[in-house]
């Protein structure tokens, strides 16, 4: 059901922890199972210098908000916002259809921390970036198995 890889993400997350005085906090959740990621970036001249973070949900939350801070850490700003939850999935080698709204944990809590940074930047203010909440608003999720 699962790739190789997909259980070593999760069995041995990458980057998990939060970063002391960070400069970004992201938090997304799920209301269907209730599981939630949280992100935290170092940031300097707009390029991500670390990531980490705290998921607390099933194998391929974890497995993908481990590898979604592996493929942003050195990228910019624009570049992390820009991931989606198919790319991380395809990094894994895929995940099963049922499992593919797991991977928008982590493209969420991402987008949400880079909309954090914007306002700690005094780029956008926080009513500007409820528009990040949710970038799967609307789509259909398959339910939980
Ligand atoms: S994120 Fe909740 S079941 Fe996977």
């Amino acid at each position: 059901m699962y790739t190789d890889k997909v259980m070593d993400y999760f069995h041995n997350p990458r980057n998990v922890g939060t970063i002391e005085d960070a400069d970004a906090v992201g938090v997304a959740g799920n209301p269907k199972c209730g599981d939630i990621m949280q992100v935290t970036l170092r940031v300097e001249d707009d390029v991500i210098q670390d990531a980490k973070f705290k998921t607390f949900g099933c194998a391929s939350a974890i497995a993908t908000s481990s590898m979604a801070t592996e493929m942003i850490r050195g990228r910019t700003i624009e570049q992390a916002f820009a991931l989606t939850n198919q790319q991380v999935a395809d990094a894994l080698g895929g995940l099963p259809l049922h499992k593919m709204h797991c991977s928008v944990l982590a493209e969420q809590a991402i987008k949400a921390a880079i909309g954090d940074y914007y306002v700690r930047q005094g780029i956008l203010t926080a009513d500007d970036i409820k528009v990040y909440d949710d970038p799967h608003a609307g789509e259909d999720q398959p339910e939980e198995d």
